[in-house]
């Protein structure tokens, strides 16, 4: 049964998207801060928006540092998420109070955390007044990514490689797997109910065997990772 919610609360179904710890720095002092209201805005140039509210300590560092840095969260990572919100770095240096390990950015100040599967950074370009919140569009100037936790999109294997989604409240989310959609065959098998399904169950038996070969070289690579770490010690 369909049920009216607020339109307050219209945003939490928007819910699910990537947590980026947004980085800054200013005058040798630096902040992270945890964000969701971002979203690719070009294609090329690359362009990101992410939406700030005034009263963070964030809004005031990307103002005027003009430069961010988006650090993509991984599961280790869940839990300072949550703890980071809850903090202003107006009061205190959250870098320094966590003891987050860190490493130089390639282009911008603000720096990069450990731990995380992937990093934009990003070059303000424009801000703009949008409801409560300021509007940076972020020109990407530079990105990394984790090494086998994204091969052109995330490969989702390796669950210590999957990005950390927030829902909403202190609710967090990892996808399971990747599912690979196929257009129908022909016009009519797109119209047939029973061919659609049938199609679909072809193509999740397919991913399945995908997923699985993904997790069996995923566990191979853990496997030798941690034999050549042996090999040095
Ligand atoms: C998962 C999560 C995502 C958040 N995303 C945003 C966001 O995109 N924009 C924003 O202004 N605040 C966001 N917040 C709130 C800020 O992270 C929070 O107010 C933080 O304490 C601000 O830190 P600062 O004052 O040091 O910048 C989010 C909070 C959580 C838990």
């Amino acid at each position: 049964m369909r049920q009216t919610i607020s339109p307050l609360a219209a945003r939490r179904l928007l819910g699910g998207g990537p947590v980026a710890l947004v980085t800054t720095a200013w005058r040798g002092n630096y902040n992270v801060m945890p964000g969701v209201y971002f979203t690719p805005l070009s294609f090329d140039p690359p362009l990101i928006g992410l939406a700030v509210h005034p009263a963070r300590h964030t809004h005031d560092m990307i103002k005027s540092s003009e430069e961010f840095a988006l650090n993509l969260a991984g599961l280790e990572l869940l839990h300072h998420c949550q703890y980071l919100a809850s903090v202003t770095g107006r009061e205190v240096d959250k870098l320094d109070l966590t003891k987050l390990p860190t490493f130089r950015a390639r282009h911008v100040e603000a720096p990069l955390l450990e731990g995380c599967v992937g990093y934009i950074e990003c070059g303000v370009e424009d801000a703009y007044p949008i409801g409560d919140h300021t509007l940076f569009v972020g020109s990407v100037v530079a990105a990394q990514i984790e090494e086998d936790a994204f091969d052109g999109t995330w490969c989702l294997t390796d669950p210590d490689l999957k990005p950390l989604h927030y829902l909403g409240l202190n609710h967090y989310g990892v996808l399971e797997g990747r599912l690979e959609a196929r257009v129908p065959r022909s016009e009519e098998e797109a119209s047939t109910e029973e061919q659609v399904e049938e199609g679909l169950e072809e193509a999740a038996a397919e991913t399945r065997g995908q997923r699985e070969r993904e997790a069996e070289e995923a566990d191979r690579r853990r496997r030798e990772g941690r034999g050549s770490q042996h090999d040095g010690a």
